[in-house]
Order: structure tokens, then C-alpha cells, then sequence
């Protein structure tokens, strides 16, 4: 669909299609995949570009007023590899290529391995997304154009990824999340259909610099799963589970995602990093951001798949 350009403001969006929604033009690097061709008829440019390559992504930045930058980590941790994902060099196209760039945000994810002083060196997918963040630090025309967004976990993590997240059927009829640490530590979740256009846009509107952490709640396990059994009617209980039995649950990810758990009870999903600001503290400061809730995420959400009674350790 051909848009009309003239002065308009334009944001770029990296990851159009991924589970956080927001708009106007988007990157994929397949225009007919389905959620791309569904971004379209909501009126969404779409434009096909891929991270490896600079000349597509200067095409898509070369007018953007605003972007938003993401990359995929994910890659790594299901695909069991075991490098740090290669530095895309299309991330650091918009300091040469945008002329007319206000702001870029980066979501980016606190690095286990500089936070724990190099205890934690496994967590590739939370380092490279930091890694990515020197480099863009490293160019001063485009740090002081630029505020990063730390997003918790997904809200939707049960549902999408239940083998690691969901809560589980047991045989005496209750239902258990057993995750490898504590259920009593405080961690950010994130309604993204929610609150990640909001941070987002609140990012855009702040002065830059800033590492704002997107968090629905502060929520332990323990709490998040009695708002989830109150909603469904069921009975729930929390187990730590042992690094081992959570590591077998998804062959080849295991020191990773044993190493995220550990990492963020000895040290706090941030890392301890003072910098970070919640979005409580944005409101604060006189940016209207609206609340919502994880009671709220849990009651849009369709449980049956859960509900239907997935039994992971049969
Ligand atoms: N799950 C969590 O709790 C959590 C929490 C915080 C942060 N994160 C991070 O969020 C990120 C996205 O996760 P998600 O689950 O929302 O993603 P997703 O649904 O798997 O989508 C991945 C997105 O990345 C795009 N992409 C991948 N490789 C690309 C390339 N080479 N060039 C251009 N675009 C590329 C894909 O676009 P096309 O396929 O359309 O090209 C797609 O839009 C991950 O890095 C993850 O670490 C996850």
C-alpha cells in the first residue's frame, strides 16, 4: 500500500512483526508472511530489510524521525547456539543514514555477564542486546539521541513458551509452576499488547538517555500464579525446580536459561543497575503513562490450552 510521505513524522519499527505492537513502518524480511501482510491491511508500510544487510536498512531508515531498534536474540537460545549472536551492522545505520532522527530506542536487556563481574558469562541472549548498546554508546551522535527500554518477562511467556513458563497439571490435581528460582523475589512482567507502545512512546517523548524498565508489575512467581489460579478457579502451588529438571525441559538452552534464572536472583532482573527508571518513576516526572496489571493480562487471556490439562512431565 502506497502511503502518502510529505513532512510527516515517520517511525521505523525493527521487529514489526514480533509480539510488541506498535506502528507506522515496519521491517520484516518476508512481506508475505502472514503477520506481515496483516500489518499491511492495518495500513502498516511495510518494508523487507534483514538486519545483515546495511544497504536495506539505510533504505528504511534513511527518513526516520523515530526508531525503534530490536534484534532477535532469540535465534540463539532456540537454536542452541552457543556464540554471542553476531553484531548486526545495520544497527548502527541510523547515525550515518538519518538525517532527520529525533530519538531511537533501543530494547535491550541487562547483561548478566558485566553485572556479575564475569560469573554469569552464559546468558548470550541478554549480553548481545548490551553489547549492541556500547556500540551505539560508542558513537556520541546517536547516544544523544537515544533511550533504552529493558523489557521484562513477556506476560504471555505461559502461553507461548508453556514448557518453560506454563504452569503444569499435576497428578493430585493442581496445578505447578516450577521455575529455578525463588517464587518470593520480584521480577518485571510485561503485558506488551498493553503497556509496549506506551513505554515506547513515552521514551520518544522523554528527554533521552534514559534506561526505562518495561514493567507492567513487579511480581514474584508465587503471586503471579495465585492472581492466575484465583482467575481459573484452580488450585496452584510454586516449586523451585531443580537447574537440571528445568534444563531437560528444552534440550540445548540449558546453561543459559539456568544461568538468566540464577543471575536475576542473586542480582536482580537489573543487574542492580541504578540507573534504571520503572515507569512509575516516568509518571513522576510528568509523563502520562496508563497503568495496567498482570490481573488484567490474565483475564484476557485464554487459558484453555493450559487448562486442557498439558501434563509436561507424562
Ligand atoms: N520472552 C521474553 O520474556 C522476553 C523478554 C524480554 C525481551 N525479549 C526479547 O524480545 C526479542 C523479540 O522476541 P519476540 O518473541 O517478541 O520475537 P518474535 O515474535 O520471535 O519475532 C522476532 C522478530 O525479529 C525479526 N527479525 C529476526 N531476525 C531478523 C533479521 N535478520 N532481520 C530483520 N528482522 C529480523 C522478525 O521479523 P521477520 O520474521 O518478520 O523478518 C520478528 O519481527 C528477543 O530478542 C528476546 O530476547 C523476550
Amino acid at each position: 500500500m502506497q502511503r502518502q510521505r510529505s513532512n510527516a513524522d515517520i517511525l521505523v519499527v525493527l521487529g514489526a512483526t514480533a509480539q510488541h505492537n506498535f506502528t507506522l513502518r515496519g521491517i520484516t524480511r518476508n512481506l508475505q508472511s502472514k503477520i506481515a501482510q496483516e500489518l499491511q491491511r492495518m495500513g502498516i508500510e511495510m518494508l523487507e530489510a534483514n538486519l545483515d544487510s546495511l544497504a536495506s536498512l539505510s533504505k528504511a531508515f534513511s527518513d526516520a524521525t523515530y526508531i525503534f531498534a530490536t534484534t532477535d536474540s532469540n535465534q540463539n537460545i532456540f537454536h542452541a547456539i552457543q556464540h554471542p549472536e553476531v553484531l548486526h551492522p545495520g544497527q548502527t545505520a541510523p547515525a550515518v543514514t538519518t538525517p532527520k532522527l529525533r530519538r531511537m530506542v533501543w530494547s535491550s536487556l541487562p547483561s548478566p555477564r558485566k553485572w556479575s563481574g564475569g560469573l554469569y558469562t552464559k546468558v548470550t541472549m541478554f549480553d548481545t542486546k548490551d553489547d549492541i548498546l556500547e556500540i551505539i554508546k560508542a558513537k556520541p551522535e546517536l547516544q544523544a539521541k537515544t533511550s533504552t527500554l529493558l523489557v521484562g518477562f513477556y506476560a504471555t511467556n505461559a502461553l507461548n513458551v508453556p514448557e518453560l513458563y506454563g504452569p503444569r497439571l499435576e497428578s493430585d490435581g493442581v496445578y505447578e509452576l516450577a521455575l529455578p528460582m525463588s517464587g518470593e523475589i520480584p521480577v518485571p512482567m510485561a503485558d506488551l499488547d498493553s503497556d509496549m507502545g506506551k513505554w515506547v512512546k513515552a521514551l520518544f517523548e522523554a528527554a533521552p538517555g534514559l534506561t526505562l524498565v518495561g514493567s507492567t508489575e513487579l511480581i514474584t512467581w508465587a503471586e503471579w500464579l495465585r492472581l492466575w489460579a484465583k482467575h481459573n478457579g484452580v488450585s496452584a502451588r510454586y516449586r523451585r525446580a531443580s537447574t537440571a529438571e528445568y534444563s531437560a525441559r528444552v534440550e540445548g538452552i540449558s546453561d543459559a536459561v539456568s544461568e538468566e534464572f540464577a543471575f536475576i536472583e542473586q542480582y536482580g532482573f537489573t543487574g542492580g543497575d541504578k540507573s534504571v527508571v520503572y515507569p512509575d518513576q516516568v509518571r513522576q516526572s510528568g509523563i502520562t503513562i496508563e497503568r495496567s496489571s498482570m490481573e488484567e493480562h490474565i483475564a484476557r487471556c485464554d487459558w484453555s490450552s493450559i487448562l486442557g490439562g498439558h501434563n509436561f512431565t507424562s
